[in-house]
């Protein structure tokens, strides 16, 4: 008998059914020939949240959650962040190579050609209350780009489809920013093309009257940093989300609105919008302990803390942390960091967390950097969006072209009432 093989004793009729084990995984399919009789469906599994499920195979990003290893079609996260700029490492993700200097200036370019929006959109963010979340309206301005390209749903043609991709990487920092300046009641600045990437969202955030912005260097490339550690992570809730609305074909619009909608949540990428409200809740170091022992009797989560898969440390929190005293630097030490260090120390002694194997995740420190650069509390999960749309557009494109993909249609195990009657 094969070795790689899974034998399996159904003990409700004794049979026994051997099933391939490839790359430590057994086909769910496989378990659809064990049967008790002629007429039943079949063996199914049951993971509710995917808790042990893989949904598809990637190239792009691997993790271990065990390690706390984090890599970008290969290469280490903490070596990315040090030596590559954002567009970079979109290159790589969306190509699996990272450009040479001559790819590079070309993508540059190809990103800087597509800044510009329609000026309908400006309009339609204009609709909004002057109040409105930014994550909602970038959500509902996403979704409104597939009305502007009606070859967007066109997914099966490479160049088309790359087009829509790069349109949608050059839009996200002007639809970021518009919705900033909407909500601050500001006038729109345009995209300086002459900027980097993040110089020129910086550009369009906080532009005033001066002709031209001038860009802090460390701020820049903070932000830089910090997109490339948000770029992308493997089957999230929002990637996840990205490949399975895009699983029915839709254009790639639609699908990142879905996947915005799915990132908003506090549990995700509005945990680091949560955390900030969280440490400003808690005031002073003395109401620590209260807020913990709230934690522990299941009344509340400590905000920025725990993840799906690090149960060690996440990388990129580590990378965060060491990069705020940069920031800091420049902006003034953010009051609610002391707070921060004093309860994650707290946490990280206490056995709840311990024994549970909750750390601080990307999210931790993440606001308290936007916030010292300037940026509203509202607007961070919008940041965290900008960042991830490059790995959702990879991780959709690799859907797309992956034969083994069909739209996505999870089966259910159905509880509700047997047959039945009206009188
Ligand atoms: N505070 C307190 N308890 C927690 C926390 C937390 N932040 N996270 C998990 N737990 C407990 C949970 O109550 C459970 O305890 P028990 O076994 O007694 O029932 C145990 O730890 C396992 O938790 P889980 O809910 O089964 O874990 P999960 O893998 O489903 O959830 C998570 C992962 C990230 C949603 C969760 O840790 C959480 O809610 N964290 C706070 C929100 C947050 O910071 N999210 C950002 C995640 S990282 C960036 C991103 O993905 O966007």
């Amino acid at each position: 008998m094969p070795s790689d093989t899974l034998t399996i004793t159904d003990n409700r009729n004794g049979k026994s059914y051997e099933v391939p084990i490839e790359d430590g995984t057994i086909r769910a399919m496989d378990l659809r020939q064990i049967k008790i009789s002629d007429d039943d469906f079949g063996l199914m599994s049951y993971d509710p949240a995917f808790l042990n499920t893989a949904s598809c195979r990637s190239k792009i990003t691997f993790i271990d959650g065990e390690k706390g290893i984090l890599r970008y079609r290969g290469y280490p996260i903490e070596e990315l962040a040090e030596k590559t700029t954002f567009l970079e490492v979109a290159f790589l993700l969306l190509n699996g190579e990272l450009p040479t200097e001559e790819e590079h200036e070309k993508w540059r370019q190809e990103i800087v050609v597509h800044t510009m929006v329609h000026e309908n959109i400006k309009h339609f963010m204009d609709e909004f209350h002057h109040d409105a979340h930014p994550m909602g309206i970038l959500l509902s301005t996403v979704g409104a780009l597939s009305t502007f390209y009606p070859n967007a749903p066109n997914v099966s043609d490479p160049v088309n489809r790359r087009l829509q991709m790069v349109r949608l990487i050059a839009k996200m920092p002007t639809l970021a920013a518009f919705a900033y300046r909407h909500r601050m009641g500001m006038p729109y600045s345009y995209p300086d093309n002459n900027l980097s990437y993040t110089g020129n969202l910086l550009s369009m955030m906080f532009k005033m009257a001066e002709p031209k912005y001038e860009v802090n260097p460390v701020l820049e490339k903070a932000l830089n940093l910090l997109f490339i550690l948000h770029a992308d992570h493997e089957q999230n809730c929002s990637t996840s989300a990205m490949r399975s609305v895009g699983s029915s074909r839709t254009d790639p619009y639609s699908a990142a609105a879905a996947a915005i909608g799915a990132l908003y949540g506090p549990l995700h990428g509005g945990a680091n919008e949560a955390v900030l409200r969280m440490l400003r809740n808690i005031g002073s170091p003395d109401r620590i302990p209260h807020l913990i022992e709230r934690v522990k009797a299941g009344e509340a989560r400590l905000m920025g803390f725990g993840h799906r898969v690090y149960k060690n440390y996440d990388p990129r929190a580590r990378i965060i942390k060491e990069m705020a005293n940069k920031v800091f630097e420049v902006t003034g030490r953010n009051p609610l960091l002391d707070l921060a260090l004093e309860l994650e120390a707290i946490a990280l002694e206490d056995e709840y967390f311990v024994e549970r194997k909750l750390y601080p995740n990307v999210d931790f420190y993440s606001g308290l950097i936007y916030q010292s650069m300037g940026f509203p509390v509202d607007m961070f999960p919008v940041l965290f969006a900008l960042g991830r749309t490059v790995g959702w557009l990879a991780q959709w494109e690799e859907m797309v072209l992956d034969s083994e993909q069909k739209i996505a249609r999870p089966r259910q195990i159905y509880t509700g009432h047997d047959l039945r009657h009206l009188e």
